[in-house]
């Protein structure tokens, strides 16, 4: 019996996500938040090229702003590449050549894609030939948000965001993501929010531990209206982003005023998506922000997962 000869290079290719909607229950004793939220991954990738080396390294190119990207262990890519080895008992390394697609630190789960895209070009190079089950097992274990790029599409999440169950989308969305010099920390964004709760508590509905998407955004996503999406589109962490960076709300704004359907931030944020009508008002509204000193994208969702696109 002979054995598949394992290729020297391989080039995958992970996408970024926005959050359609991201509704977030009670704070729970593990530090952590039960979501329910809505992926949709958009065709701003991330590429992964691994090719053989002695021990783990990383080198980062890109179209976004990449400074910010560490080289080192702290990099999601490494750890994925490194959890690999271990659960498998690899003793082969990895060179990981990162081309950044999706704003860093943005809340489009770049870092998260970069893992994804980590894991399925490791498991080609190294001839582990995990299965999707494993993959993903191991993709949870590094962050919340990589088992949706593995998976790609339209997908809700709940738990942490990482138990997913796809979602029936038709068509194309095209939005225009406005991009933010500065980062905004997740665990400062979540911790901004349990205290907006704490203070308004009393006036407020009981939050529920294990909250859940309305029924409006399966349809808009199954009839791929964009204004019925528009409407749907919510976000837990927007009123806790907004406080800590007012400034976005002028962003939102601009859009609005420009012809988006609708506006919110991304994840965690400070990106700001704005859901278009079609191509031609995406690239209006693109055109408006740049014109306003905005560094934005226009992408279109959604796209599939991490996928092999080359192995040599
Ligand atoms: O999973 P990730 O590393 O992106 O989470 C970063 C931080 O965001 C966590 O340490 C936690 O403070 C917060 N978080 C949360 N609930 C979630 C996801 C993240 O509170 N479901």
């Amino acid at each position: 019996m002979t054995s598949e000869p394992t290729p020297v290079a391989v080039r995958v290719r992970a996408p970024g996500k926005v959050n359609l909607v991201l509704a977030v229950g009670e704070l729970q004793e593990d530090g952590y938040h039960e979501l329910a939220t809505a992926f949709q991954a958009l065709s701003l990738t991330e590429e992964i090229t691994a090719t053989r080396a002695d021990g783990i390294s990383l080198s980062v190119s890109g179209t976004v702003d990449y400074a910010g990207v560490p080289l080192d262990e702290s990099n999601l890519a490494y750890k994925a590449a490194l959890l690999l080895q271990e659960r498998t008992g690899v003793t082969e390394g990895v060179h990981l050549s990162i081309h950044k697609g999706v704003p860093v630190a943005g809340g489009m789960g770049g870092g998260s894609a970069d893992a994804a895209a980590a894991l399925v070009a490791c498991d080609a190079l190294w001839g582990t030939n995990l299965s999707p089950a494993e993959l993903h097992a191991l993709a949870a274990e590094l962050g919340a948000d990589v088992p949706f790029s593995l998976h790609g599409g339209t997908a809700m999440g709940t738990g942490r965001g990482d138990e997913l169950s796809p979602m029936l989308s038709q068509g194309r969305f095209d939005w225009v993501l406005v991009t933010n010099d500065e980062g905004l920390s997740t665990p400062r964004v979540y911790g901004e929010l349990d205290a907006i709760r704490e203070r308004l508590r009393a006036d407020l509905p009981v939050v529920p531990v294990q909250p859940h998407l309305d029924a409006d955004l399966f349809h808009a996503l199954r009839a791929g209206d964009p204004v019925r999406l528009a409407d749907a589109l919510h976000n837990d962490l927007q009123q806790a982003a907004l406080m800590l960076r007012p400034e976005l709300a002028a962003v939102i704004e601009l859009g609005l005023h420009e012809g988006a359907l609708a506006g919110i931030v991304s994840g965690s944020g400070p990106t700001i998506a704005l859901l278009c009508a079609n191509p031609e008002s995406a690239l209006d509204v693109q055109v408006a922000m740049i014109a306003a000193g905005y560094d934005s994208f226009h992408a279109h969702g959604p796209v599939p997962g991490a996928r092999i696109i080359s192995a040599v």
